[in-house]
């Protein structure tokens, strides 16, 4: 056996999220309050992804001053939510070197015929393609080794990574077969990866545009409006949800009827994530009233709920050396685990050290 790690593989949560600004309701109710409920049951990693950030053009994540700022904005959100950073690790994924290093080795397991599948490449690239970066092609092999590297058991994402984490239990498999002999003959039996489970769980795992209920809740959207970000003020989430895009119909009284509504299916399912309801309780409660009422009520449950954490988020920022100490603590903490883990792959692999 290599090292101190053990073949036996313990549960653990690992997740990201981009430091690429606007924060969102979808990131919050998506992820990150599935990240502070698994705090309960498990060992959690959470990392703010800043080598995954800068696969964008420079122009979309905005250059190296708004990038700092925007670790410091999602590691002050992981806070404000209510992460524990001492009992669970907070870190910025670029602090540790074995990310890189792992996804080289994964670049040479995943496929071409994989990578070309994955929806969020083409999104992302648009029809531009061959102006894309190399790094944002290979964002996911970067991603399923920021899981595998800690041998992470369990991911709580939003519906929009699902195929990420597909790819991620594809690349742990072939690593397992394509290495067979030589993880048995390290003592690491018959697998050295786990096969990961997506947690892509709760009311709102695809949280949609307000503008638009056809289109997911995203930090790139050009229009402000589309989003409601964790730092928004009261009045502007007011304003927001006032020009919320609905249809004519008054709201339904069951969640039947809301079937073709996007907008309205979209809206009830935020109060119900925001007030820990059912759509079905949120419905018997505004069901054939108009949307100006239940609009009101959202605005107040919203600012209600997410005013407490944006406001901690703006405190935190302002005085970044908490959490400069937090990232480079919760860094050194990271590396314990991933340098003995990165060691075994090398032995694994057959490089020398
Ligand atoms: P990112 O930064 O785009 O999003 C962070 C998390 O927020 C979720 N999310 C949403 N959930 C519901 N509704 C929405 N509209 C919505 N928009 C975003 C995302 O699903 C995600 O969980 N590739 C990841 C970052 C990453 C990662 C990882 C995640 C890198 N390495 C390893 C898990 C494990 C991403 O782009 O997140």
């Amino acid at each position: 056996m290599t090292d101190e790690i053990s073949a036996a593989i313990a549960p653990r949560v690992f997740s990201g999220v981009q430091p690429t600004g606007n924060l969102h309701l979808g990131n919050y109710l998506g992820a990150i309050l599935r990240f502070v409920e698994m705090q309960k049951t498990h060992d959690c990693i959470y990392c703010v992804v800043d080598l995954h950030a800068i696969t964008q053009p420079v122009s979309v994540w905005g250059g190296p001053k708004e990038l700092a700022r925007n670790i410091h904005e999602v590691t002050a959100a992981f806070l404000a939510a209510g992460i524990d950073p001492v009992k669970h690790v907070v870190f910025n994924q670029s602090r540790v070197h074995q990310h890189a290093e792992l996804a080289w080795v994964f670049n040479c397991i995943a496929r071409l015929g994989w990578m070309n599948r994955m929806t969020q490449f083409k999104e992302k690239a648009g029809k531009d393609r061959e102006n894309a970066s190399l790094g944002l092609y290979a964002y996911p092999s970067l991603m399923a080794a920021d899981i595998l590297l800690y041998r992470a058991t369990h991911v709580p994402v939003g519906e929009d990574q699902k195929q990420h984490l597909e790819l991620t239990r594809d690349i742990a498999q072939k690593f397992n077969n394509d290495f067979a002999e030589s993880i048995a003959e390290h003592g690491f039996g018959d697998a050295f990866f786990p096969m990961t489970e997506p947690l892509i769980q709760g009311p709102a795992t695809r949280v949609m545009s307000l503008r638009d209920g056809t289109k997911k809740m995203s930090k790139s959207d050009p229009s402000d409006l589309s989003r409601i970000n964790l730092t928004d003020d009261r009045d502007t989430v007011a304003q927001k949800l006032r020009k919320a895009k609905t249809d004519p119909e008054p709201l339904p009284s069951e969640v039947e009827g809301l079937a073709g509504r996007p907008e309205a299916e979209n809206l009830v399912g935020i109060y119900a994530a925001l007030s820990g309801r059912t759509a079905a309780d949120v419905l018997a409660e505004f069901g054939g009233g108009q949307f100006s009422g239940f609009k009101s009520a959202l605005t107040d449950l919203a600012v209600d709920k997410l005013g407490p954490v944006g406001s901690e988020m703006k405190r935190l920022v302002a005085d970044p050396g908490h959490i400069d100490t937090v990232l480079r603590e919760g860094a050194e903490r990271a590396s314990a685990i991933a340098a003995p883990v990165m060691n075994a792959v090398k032995d694994i692999v057959g490089f020398l050290r």
